[in-house]
């Protein structure tokens, strides 16, 4: 049995990924942390755990947690995952970090979250965790920076055709939408139900902080610098999201010729599926699943890719567990539907 502690298991994605590790025959979930006033039994907090799991909520105490643990998963803000990962590392455990902490070189991320990188060393051994690219070196990995929420969708969407999408001066349009979990369980206005309910905005206009997540890793796939235009949605629901990439078809190759570069990529990965040619996902075929499902359409001087996940499972808790899983040479889909 693997022993795993979730710290911040009070928030979002902590959450999903109690309800995920419990239905994983090979795990032991042995710690929870997060910040609370006072320590008590998890389903307490969480009415719907209760008789599944028992165990106190604490605050963190990294020796204690580590000494429960053979893997932790921080469920935690940026900023937060980089004080608390060297400590783990340095114990010996296993980690996978939620955050965006280790997912881009320190000059970038210092550029796009505005805070300095303070652990340098561990950023160099992280392995970016998107099992579809990087499988073989998750594997070997003691150290893994789960991806973010669009750019999973967005590179799950692209990877099989970036290499042979030549842009001159074009840049891909990706148009995503997200349900009001993806910001987390904190209490603003713009994310109440008065503001959100019947409503859509846009925002971060070419300006989300995901953004060069997408264009760093599709760039070191394709070899070149890949320009892309991000324009976030917010939907009023509460889980999903839903990217519409939109790649100028000149110079393509002819649509059999994609659909079957498409096939090819993903016909052994377990938790991508894709539509006949032309037939396009919807968000309800994937929510609570672990699936990434992707459509195509090449028409109008366009190929048009949809790509939809449920954000807090493939965008994040589910593919953390997916990440765990390999890491430990179990099933990949244990745990996960
Ligand atoms: N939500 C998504 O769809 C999604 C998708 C992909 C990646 N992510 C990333 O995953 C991470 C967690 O996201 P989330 O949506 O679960 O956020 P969240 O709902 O805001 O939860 C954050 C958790 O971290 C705890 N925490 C905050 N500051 C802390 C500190 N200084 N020390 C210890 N614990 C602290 C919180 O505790 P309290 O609640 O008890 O204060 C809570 O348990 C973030 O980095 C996020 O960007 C989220």
């Amino acid at each position: 049995m693997v022993k795993v502690a979730v710290v911040g298991a009070t928030g979002y994605t902590g959450e999903e990924l109690v309800e995920l590790l419990l239905r994983n025959p090979e795990v032991e979930i042995t710690s929870l942390t997060g910040i609370v006033e006072k320590e008590s039994d998890f389903s307490l907090l969480y009415p719907r755990f209760g008789k599944k799991i028992s165990l106190i909520c604490k605050n963190l105490d990294v020796a204690e947690v580590a000494k429960k643990s053979d893997i932790v998963f921080l469920a935690l803000p940026h900023t937060v995952s980089m004080k608390f990962a060297p400590e783990f590392l340095k114990k010996g455990k296993k980690v996978i970090d939620l955050s965006a902490d280790y997912r881009l070189p320190s000059d970038v991320y210092e550029k796009w979250y505005g805070t300095k990188h303070v652990d340098a060393d561990n950023l160099k051994t992280a392995v970016y965790g998107l099992p579809e690219l990087n499988r073989k070196n998750i594997k070997s990995a003691a150290f893994v920076a789960n991806p973010g929420c669009f750019p999973t969708s967005v590179i799950l969407g692209l990877l099989p055709v970036i290499k042979t999408v030549s842009q001159k001066d074009k840049a891909i349009i990706v148009d995503s939408k997200t349900g009001v979990t993806g910001a987390g369980r904190k209490g603003l206005v713009s994310l109440s139900f008065g503001e959100l309910d019947e409503n859509l905005r846009a925002y971060k206009v070419n300006e989300h902080q995901h953004m060069p997540e997408m264009k760093h890793i599709l760039s070191g796939v394709s070899g070149k610098d890949i320009k892309l235009n991000f324009v976030p949605h917010l939907m009023p629901i509460r889980r999903g999201i839903f990217s519409t990439i939109y790649i100028s078809s000149e110079g393509l190759d002819s649509a059999e010729k994609i659909y079957e570069a498409y096939k090819d990529t993903y016909k052994n990965e377990p938790f991508v599926r894709l539509r006949p040619m032309g037939s396009m996902p919807e968000l309800s075929d994937v929510r609570g699943t672990n699936f990434c499902d992707i459509g195509i359409k090449l028409a109008g001087g366009m190929l048009v890719i949809v790509a939809v996940i449920d954000n807090l499972v493939k965008g994040a808790s589910g593919q953390a567990v997916q990440n765990m899983n390999i890491m430990y040479g179990l099933d990949e889909r244990l745990g996960l539907v």
